[in-house]
């Protein structure tokens, strides 16, 4: 931890924070390349325990911490992941077109706010040039974590023609993937968090359910910002149409929300990271409240410790996944995270992950 984070991290700080993603991902990719190297990187970051296994969607997670969706977009580290220790990762945004997203500079640090803004725009290889990826990595060697596909709606497509693109994007992607993402929120293209709406949301989960033959477990990705109307619809939707899991939340669009410290807060983009948190607590909470145990959660929003994961799997989430936090903390964290985790079970007599989930679910209120 104090290695990163006293040389490595300053270092790649200096950096543009884009220069410094991709500089960091083309190094990383070589232990995607070669099985022998991405056992070795295994042994630094490996932890396992019992308390923290569980069976979700029918998948065998070896720990609840996972990658957010937004770091690996472009399909670069599908084999690595699980030797930092995650339990699953998410790749994408992936939309059926290829995407250049908006002009660069766009993705901000906000150090002393703990955040992250980001105005990527969905950038992405597309559906086709994805699925092709995944079987390269297949082919290179055996994948042992389990992979979520986020999928998006391409930037170009009208709002109404929505489930169609989604559809295109399911059939190519629905293969790779464990379980399957379905992101209604994407703050940082024009009109595309109007997908949450019901009227826009129902035909996308019509389309995609018809289209799941093989009962592959669906999650819808909501936003940070919702309204109390949208939330009810989601949870209305998600029932009706049997998803999976809800994953909450992404970015927070509305940054007017928020007392920013750092310097760069007015640049374009939402926000990631610690100042997220709290809504996206309770929004947990919201949803595990209402979710009759029809569906689980998964929490994100500002994880940086086992202490913040720890809340949200109290809130309601049986999975949880971190984006900004893993950037500020580096390759150490979830192995952190996840031996923190352990011990803040031990602390409240607990024997097994479960036993916690939604035990403070009354702390919060939202609406
Ligand atoms: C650089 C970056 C890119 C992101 N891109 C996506 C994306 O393509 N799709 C998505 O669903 N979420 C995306 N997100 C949102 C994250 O998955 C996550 O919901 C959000 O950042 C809150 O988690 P955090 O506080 O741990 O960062 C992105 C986040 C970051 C920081």
């Amino acid at each position: 931890m104090k290695f990163y984070e006293k040389i490595i991290r300053p270092i790649l700080f200096l950096l543009d924070p884009e220069t410094a993603h991709i500089f960091t991902f083309k190094t990383l990719a070589i232990f995607d390349h070669f099985a022998f190297l991405n056992k070795i990187l295994a042994k630094f970051f490996s932890f396992s325990d019992a308390s923290l296994k569980q069976k979700v969607f029918g998948l065998n997670f070896e720990n609840p911490i996972g990658l957010a969706a937004g770091l690996d977009k472009k399909v670069e580290l599908t084999l690595t992941w699980p030797a930092f220790n995650f339990g699953f990762a998410e790749i994408g945004s992936i939309t059926y077109q290829p995407q250049v997203g908006n002009a660069r500079p766009r993705l901000w640090r906000l150090p002393q706010d703990k955040a992250l803004l980001v105005y990527y725009g969905l950038s992405n290889l597309g559906a086709q040039n994805s699925a092709k990826k995944f079987i390269q990595a297949k082919n290179r060697f055996k994948r042992k974590n389990i992979l979520a596909i986020s999928i998006a709606k391409s930037n170009d497509v009208a709002m109404e023609e929505a489930a169609e693109d989604y559809a295109k994007s399911f059939q190519l992607l629905e293969e790779h993937a464990d379980f399957v993402v379905i992101n209604l929120s994407c703050p940082n293209v024009k009109n595309f968090c109007g997908l949450q709406n019901k009227i826009l949301l129902e035909p996308i989960l019509a389309k995609i359910t018809s289209l799941n033959t093989k009962q592959k477990p669906l999650c819808l990705k909501i936003g940070n910002d919702l309204t109390k109307s949208e939330l009810d619809d989601i949870i209305f939707l998600v029932k009706k149409y049997n998803l999976a899991g809800v994953i909450a939340t992404n970015l927070a669009k509305d940054k007017s929300r928020f007392s920013l410290k750092s310097k760069d807060q007015d640049k374009p983009g939402a926000l990631a990271g610690q100042p997220i948190s709290t809504r996206a607590n309770e929004i947990i909470a919201y949803l595990y409240k209402n979710s009759e145990n029809k569906f689980k959660i998964i929490g994100l929003g500002g994880v940086f410790t086992g202490e913040d994961a720890y809340k949200k799997i109290k809130a309601g989430a049986t999975l949880v996944q971190l984006a900004t936090g893993f950037i500020y903390g580096g390759p150490q964290s979830v192995k952190n995270i996840n031996q923190d985790l352990v011990k803040l079970l031990q602390t409240d007599k607990l024997t097994h992950i479960n036993q916690a989930i939604g035990l403070e679910v009354n702390h919060y209120h939202l609406f």
